[in-house]
């Protein structure tokens, strides 16, 4: 003790030393002193970086802004980038006991991605404290982050404070309420946001990329290449190139719709013709009554990376409007696919499975018959091309015929991205066979017991 500076004492704990951690040190630097496997050259730029020190994108804009926006494609570091940032004003911008916010997606997508995964906060740095249960953290100066999710937006009322760091944004299913709630507590000293998101031309961006004291960071994937598994590049990344799902997902373009799709996101300012985004029940508003329910399955062959099975729920009211309810998608094995498909039957309360037989057809049905005997199961057959089965399912959209109940990120994706050729889109192929059996099949109403049965309200 008798060295210590008294005054020096008081200083460094009035006003403590900048925080300078590796992720915002110089890069490049050409006075690098450290483990020289850390140094790669990037070939777009000819630069030398050093890994693990944020790239010039990754870093936070220098001066004042309200919203920095990262619209970058998968794998870039986007979630490394919203790691560094928070982590910082954390633990250099905020007094103790001041708390921030974290949202992502689900409160699984926060706790996988945002905070668990290779590029997540905790990964990165170690020393704060996790409390699941309570969905908060704890830096050593005490300051706290409330962890949110776009898929509740109730529990974004009751924060107030400096900073948010949100992830994914255009994937969440309640955007809008969300963000007008979180905009009410961004009202301490001098309020920031970070978000980090793959982009998707949903309304809100749109608005926020148009705010003044928006700062926008564009990024490819391949920008953090040499900072991914080779393999992932090569079977994830490059079969994107050159296609318009690898404009949005690689490039991060915002597409506004692509053409020759069957679906689109936004309604057609010239034609009228409805996007999905305009096809939605309310908020929060609750299914009409439906006449008839079906689970729409479009098995996988094997279960291996990049496969699925698609499975949606999908029902239709008294004056023959549908509605998609569920999209519960997996990539299983029979077993576990099958046990998915009649757990959505039950908790529907669903009258028929409608299930492609495009392979093997007997053991499809005897998966499910396997798990429960007496299903009434519908088996179709995958004649004729996948754009000629679900054009006149599109055509429904188009009539304001369908409805999704709340936002099917993942599905919508399918429908708005499918040209006809590429990857099977497994969820697209599920709702065509369930919408098609609830609104395009004739039916005779009032003829045999069988068919009859099926309009009897439950
Ligand atoms: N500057 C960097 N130096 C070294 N590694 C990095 C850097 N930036 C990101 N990474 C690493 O690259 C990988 C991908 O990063 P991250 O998970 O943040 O990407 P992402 O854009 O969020 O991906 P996704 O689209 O899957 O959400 C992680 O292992 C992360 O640690
Ligand atoms: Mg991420």
């Amino acid at each position: 003790m008798a060295n210590i500076d008294p005054w020096a004492f008081a200083a460094s704990y009035l006003d403590p030393p900048p925080y300078e951690p590796e992720w915002l040190r110089p890069n490049p630097d050409p006075n690098f002193k450290g483990e020289p496997s850390r140094l790669y050259v990037d070939t777009d730029s000819g630069l030398t970086f050093i890994r693990d020190r944020a790239r010039p994108k990754q870093r936070p804009p220098e001066g004042s802004f309200f919203i920095w926006c990262v619209l970058a494609g998968r794998g870039f570091g986007k979630s490394r980038t919203g790691a560094g940032w928070i982590d910082y004003v954390a633990r250099q911008k905020c007094v103790p006991g001041e708390q921030v916010l974290i949202a992502g997606r689900t409160p699984a997508d926060v706790r996988d991605y945002a905070l668990l995964g290779k590029g997540g906060l905790l990964t990165n740095y170690p020393d704060i404290q996790y409390e699941p249960s309570k969905r908060l953290l704890t830096w050593p100066n005490k300051v706290t982050a409330l962890i949110r999710s776009g898929a509740n937006p109730e529990e974004f009322r009751g924060f107030s404070g400096q900073y948010a760091w949100i992830e994914e944004l255009a994937a969440w299913q309640y955007p809008d309420e969300c963000w007008s709630n979180l905009m009410l507590g961004m009202r301490e000293k001098d309020p920031r946001i970070c978000i980090t998101t793959t982009p998707k031309p949903i309304p809100l961006l749109r608005m926020i990329m148009k705010l003044p004291n928006t700062i926008i960071i564009k990024g490819s994937s391949f920008e953090n290449a040499p900072n991914l598994a080779k393999s992932w590049v090569e079977n994830v990344l490059n079969p994107l190139k050159g296609t318009r799902k690898g404009r949005q997902e690689v490039y991060a373009e915002l597409l506004e719709d692509v053409e020759g799709a069957l679906w689109r996101l936004l309604t057609d300012p010239e034609t009228g013709i409805p996007g999905i985004d305009a096809l939605r029940t309310p908020y929060k508003s609750k299914l009409p009554t439906l006449v008839r329910t079906v689970v729409g399955v479009d098995p996988q062959g094997v279960k291996k990376d990049g496969s699925m099975t698609g499975i949606v729920v999908a029902g239709i009211d008294a004056n023959g409007r549908g509605y998609v309810i569920k999209d519960a998608s997996i990539n299983g094995t029979p077993g576990e696919w099958g046990k998915r498909v009649i757990k959505m039957y039950h908790r529907y309360q669903a009258d028929r499975i409608v299930v492609e037989k495009n392979y093997g057809g007997d053991m499809v049905e005897s998966t499910l018959r396997t798990i429960e005997k007496n299903i009434p199961i519908t088996l179709v057959n995958a004649s004729g091309g996948k754009i000629i089965r679900a054009e006149p399912v599109a055509a429904l959209y188009e009539q304001f015929k369908v409805l999704h109940h709340g936002i099917l990120t993942k599905l919508e994706d399918e429908m708005i991205f499918y040209e006809g050729d590429g990857n099977s889109p497994n969820r697209l192929d599920a709702l065509v066979w369930a919408l098609t059996d609830l609104m395009l099949k004739k039916r005779k109403r009032g003829g045999t017991w069988g068919t009859r049965s099926k309009f009897v309200k439950r």
